[in-house]
């Protein structure tokens, strides 16, 4: 698997960045050719795991692009959230459902799974949390 294509890049700290980010993530599902309900959904799961760095770690980065994989002839968009903040505990519960979270719904990265073809997590307490989401498109 390889990124050909790379549509945004860039901090999150604060709500203005997460509206610029959000303006570019349109800008990359219309170049990609994708549209609604897909769009809203995928959407959404930019959303909450972009609103999850800010909240739960503070600030991190993200990433957006376009993935090719040769062998099944398959492109997808490929999207990356990296933080060093607390790290996410209690994955065997968000992810069974039991979770109860304090602010929000408790469904974002549990939808955010859900969604995705591919959904990759690597979680170190106190360190760092890294997720890939990709999601074939063609
Ligand atoms: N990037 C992150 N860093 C640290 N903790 C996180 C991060 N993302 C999510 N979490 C933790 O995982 C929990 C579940 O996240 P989520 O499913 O998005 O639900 P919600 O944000 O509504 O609580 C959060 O309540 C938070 O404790
Ligand atoms: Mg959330």
């Amino acid at each position: 698997m390889a990124e050909d294509k790379m549509y945004y890049q860039g901090e999150l700290i604060n709500k203005k960045d997460l509206s610029y980010a959000q303006i570019k993530f349109i800008q990359a599902l219309v170049e990609l050719g994708i549209k609604d309900p897909l769009k809203t959904n995928l959407l959404t799961v930019f959303m909450e795991l972009s609103r999850n760095i800010i909240r739960h770690a503070g600030h991190g980065s993200i990433r957006i692009g376009r993935i090719i994989e040769r062998s099944l002839r398959r492109t997808g968009l490929v999207l990356d959230f990296n933080d060093e903040g607390p790290g996410i505990m209690h994955l065997d519960k968000i992810f069974s459902g039991s979770y109860k979270s304090k602010q929000g719904l408790g469904l974002g990265l549990k939808g955010a799974f859900r969604m995705a073809d591919r959904f990759s997590l690597a979680s170190i307490e106190d360190d760092s949390t890294h997720i890939r989401f990709i999601k074939w498109i063609k």
